[in-house]
């Protein structure tokens, strides 16, 4: 990747996504479900350049939502409607109305109260929705607290007990129609045990749900899959999906998955310009053009991400990379070995293909960056830079 001219064409701060590697992770992904009827449902919320999503509808991909802008999204990029999956803890009536409009696989329930809000949606449509549970198994996935989402003190799904009784609900409703059954217990997890496990417990239920004639054909396993930062564990896809087919013996389902992080998060790069370096008496720090504005994880969850210096190799020791905003919490990394750094330098910060630009703002006025993808050796932009305009066009005839 020549970062190089891509920063000289395009500018920084910029993300570059090398759509070779989405590809072949995404295909990896299908290989190790091949000898299951299976749906790659890919994350949206990792990354939703529609530019992204459009490759991986052509691949065959569906789509997990969390909102109807993700669902719109994925219908503009190409998506099948019978691919889409919309999951999430708060859906607006206006949400689950135009979900159902749209004849989305299904619709990945979360409590009884939404049950009964889609259940009379439904109704005044005249249609019978198509959902999916999510259960909260009580399993530990032992990953960051933020981002482990499938303990009981978690906002997510809904107990074994609850959910058996929804499903029984659902069942006798003219206007439901349960056909998956979902869980998703955490993200960047890079020991599969604890989703073999809670595969386990809900193939279990599934087991029990089929003896009562509720016909469950689609199994979703969610998202989480870990990814090399730094010195994780490598996750071998073969062990995921072995252990996961594992717990569903003899059982005739669709296996569902939801990467994210695993199909984009190595595939992009963050490329942002040295301003100055500059010591002060402790520290010596290296300021860049990018910011937590752009990529928030490190100030967020503590999370590394490599960062190399364009074209230079000796250290000059440790230091922080920070960025203008006006906060100590601004830093892409920390107590990093970097080069000795002059204004115009161009740093690579890795692994920023997930949750970078999608968690990205506007704090302190600053424009979005430019994305860039890059494929069979060509490079396209795919998200112009924002400019000033961008940021108060909502405002400025309002003043
Ligand atoms: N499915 C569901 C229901 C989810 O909640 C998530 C992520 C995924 C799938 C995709 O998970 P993945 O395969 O990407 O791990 N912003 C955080 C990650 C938050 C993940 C939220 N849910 C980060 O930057 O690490």
């Amino acid at each position: 990747m020549n970062f190089k001219a891509l920063a000289q064409k395009y500018k920084t701060p910029l993300y570059v996504y090398d759509f070779d590697h989405i590809k072949s992770r995404y295909n990896e992904l299908k290989d190790a479900f091949h000898a299951r009827k299976s749906l790659i449902c890919y994350a949206v919320k990792a990354n939703s350049n529609l530019s992204v999503l459009k490759l991986l509808a052509e691949l065959g991909a569906g789509f997990d939502c969390v909102s109807i802008g993700e669902v719109r999204r994925a219908i503009m990029a190409g998506a099948k409607k019978y691919q889409i999956i919309f999951s999430g803890v708060g859906k607006s009536d206006d949400e689950l109305k135009e979900a159902l409009e749209n004849e989305i696989l299904m619709i990945n329930l979360e409590s009884e109260a939404e049950m009964y809000r889609l259940e009379s949606i439904a109704k005044e449509l005249n249609l019978k929705a198509r959902i999916s549970i999510r259960i909260n198994p009580d399993v530990d996935a032992k990953t960051h607290p933020y981002i482990s989402t499938g303990l009981n003190e978690n906002k997510f799904g809904v107990d074994i007990t609850t959910g058996k009784k929804m499903y029984i609900y659902a069942k006798n409703s003219p206007h439901i129609e349960p056909i998956g059954v979902h869980f998703h217990i955490g993200s960047q997890l890079t020991n599969i045990e604890p989703i073999i496990e809670a595969a386990g417990i809900v193939s279990e239920l599934v087991r029990e749900l089929k003896a009562l004639d509720i016909d469950i054909k689609f199994f979703d396993v969610g998202g989480g899959v870990g990814i090399v930062y730094q010195n994780e564990n490598n996750v071998s896809l073969y062990d995921y999906a072995q252990g996961i087919l594992g717990q569903l013996s003899a059982q005739d389902l669709t296996i569902v998955c939801e990467p994210g992080r695993f199909i984009v998060g190595n595939a992009g790069y963050f490329v942002t310009s040295v301003l100055y370096e500059k010591f002060n008496k402790q520290k010596r720090f290296i300021v860049v053009d990018g910011a937590m504005n752009d990529l928030i994880r490190p100030s967020l969850y503590g999370a590394y991400h490599d960062v190399n210096v364009v074209g230079k190799n000796t250290s000059a020791g440790l230091c922080d990379v920070v960025g203008p905003i006006c906060e100590s919490g601004d830093f892409l990394a920390k107590n990093l070995n970097l080069p000795a750094c002059e204004s115009g330098d161009l740093l690579v910060v890795k692994s920023a293909g997930a949750y970078g630009f999608t968690m990205s703002s506007n704090y302190n006025s600053r424009a979005r960056a430019a994305e860039v993808a890059v494929q069979d050796g060509e490079d396209r932009l795919i998200r112009r830079r924002e400019s000033f305009e961008d940021i108060v066009a909502l405002e400025k005839d309002l003043m």
